[in-house]
């Protein structure tokens, strides 16, 4: 019988990110300034992010080394365990060998402290005061809150309204760490306002909530903006996970047949199962599954095209899966999965062939979660029950694969969503295929 979790040492905190650019097939498309529509210049970053996120955000390295400041941060919770799920696997009566990354451990509960502490880092070494930023279901708001409270900065959070009333613990956790945070949209930003005053009874969306966070941080000289997903300095960053899960399978003597994580922005998925992008390209049988809301399916039925990360046009365009910046996903409880758009470096690997998507309506992804909470113990974060709830379809399938999942959250939070589950009262929501197409009528063009 194997070990059924796999612990790593300190000293095994990998000391390099990896970036997965170095080693895809083709080049991604770069990202445009949306005045000239010519590739963007990083010196146009600059008022928003620290120099060493812009050159992390346009390198081509293959290594990026992880300061050891960060580190030693990282020592509070990681490694993360590799755990076998074999309470799991006997309820399916599966023959299937299921492993997750269990990424809830860090003090904020998810993998977003994994990026929020490099960014934190980063911001304070060139002497940053305050840091702004946007949050869905939370998790990363209050990740970025403990990292400011880490590195002695500021940290301003615009949190989507509709989780703002959903989600009053993750609001304080914010404060116990020392965040300031406000309902998006706001009347604090000329961009919230404006939303205000088109759709006063918005619940808001990641999108709006993005616009305000940048362009607080570009109207305050000693403030910059952090993101966490989409990115490319993201989605390096959380490398750090699927680094970490190689090791630990190879410690067991597992290789890995489907490979599986939750879509918002991509920073879990893509932190998580990248890495085995040279594994992928020899084997080809490996498989790497997305999986999204169906009430925000960008993967699965979004166009492959440029889009603006947030509704104010503030980012420049990226090239990704998106459903439209316009796109308002309907307020179902994965807060953190109703986002537009993907990050293009998961959007490039889609584009590619090298990852599959697949999407859930809510119930289903609850139905998973609780026989997971019920056999394995953990409660998963609605977001994080989207791969659950793959990882037990692909198990029922029962053909003796090894399956590996990204436990990206626990649901501490979220007991509103599981008691609105359990008593029959969560309503599934389809994005209907017209609002997706309206939606997309309105991409920028791009010469
Ligand atoms: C627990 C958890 N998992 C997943 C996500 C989705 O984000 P991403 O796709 O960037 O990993 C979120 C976002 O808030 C989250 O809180």
């Amino acid at each position: 019988m194997p070990p059924e979790i796999v612990h790593l040492p300190h000293n095994e905190i990998p000391t390099a990110w990896y970036n997965v650019l170095a080693d895809m097939p083709t080049p991604m498309a770069p990202p445009l300034n949306p005045g000239t529509g010519k590739p963007l210049n990083p010196d146009e970053l600059a008022p928003i992010f620290p120099r060493a996120l812009i050159e992390q955000e346009m390198s081509g390295e293959r290594w990026i080394p992880i300061p050891e400041e960060v580190r030693e941060m990282y020592k509070i919770w990681r490694p993360t365990p590799l755990v076998r799920a074999t309470r799991l696997e006997k309820a399916l009566k599966t023959n299937c060998r299921i492993y997750f990354k269990n990424e809830s451990i860090s003090p904020a509960g998810s993998h977003k402290l994994n990026t929020a502490i490099a960014q934190a880092y980063y911001n304070k070494q060139e002497g940053v005061r305050r840091v702004t930023t946007e949050t869905g279901a939370g998790q990363w708001g209050s990740s970025m809150a403990f990292a400011c409270q880490a590195f002695g900065l500021d940290c301003t959070v615009y949190m989507v309204k509709s989780s703002y009333h959903q989600k009053p613990y993750r609001r304080s956790l914010m404060h116990i760490w020392g965040g300031e945070v406000f309902a998006s949209p706001s009347d604090r930003t000329q961009s919230g306002r404006d939303i205000l005053a088109k759709m006063p009874d918005t619940p808001g969306s990641l999108g709006m909530a993005i616009a305000e966070a940048v362009e607080d941080a570009a109207q305050h000289e000693d403030t910059k903006y952090t993101l966490g997903s989409v990115l490319n300095h993201v989605i390096h960053h959380q490398s750090i996970i699927g680094l970490e899960t190689k090791r630990q399978l190879e410690l067991l003597g597992e290789t890995p047949d489907t490979l599986i994580g939750c879509v918002g922005g991509g920073s879990n998925f893509g932190g998580f199962a990248l890495p085995f992008l040279p594994e992928k390209l020899a084997r080809k049988d490996l498989r790497i599954v997305a999986v999204e809301p169906s009430a925000c399916p960008s993967l699965t039925k979004g166009a492959y095209a440029y889009d603006y990360g947030d509704t104010a046009k503030l980012t420049p365009l990226l090239k990704m899966f998106t459903l439209g910046l316009n796109f308002v996903p309907a307020g179902i409880h994965a807060g953190g999965l109703r986002y537009h758009g993907t990050a293009p470096i998961v959007a490039h690997a889609a584009d590619l062939g090298l990852i599959e998507s697949t999407s859930y309506t809510q119930n289903a992804v609850f139905e998973g979660a609780l026989q997971f909470a019920r056999t394995e113990g953990f409660v998963p974060a609605p977001e994080t029950s989207h791969a659950v709830r793959a990882a037990i379809d692909e198990a029922r399938k029962n053909d003796g694969k090894c399956i590996v999942f990204c436990y990206s959250g626990h649901g501490h939070f979220d007991m509103t969503a599981y008691d609105a589950h359990l008593a029959g009262r969560l309503e599934d929501y389809e994005h209907p295929e017209e609002a997706i197409e309206a939606s997309l009528k309105h991409l920028p063009k791009v010469p």
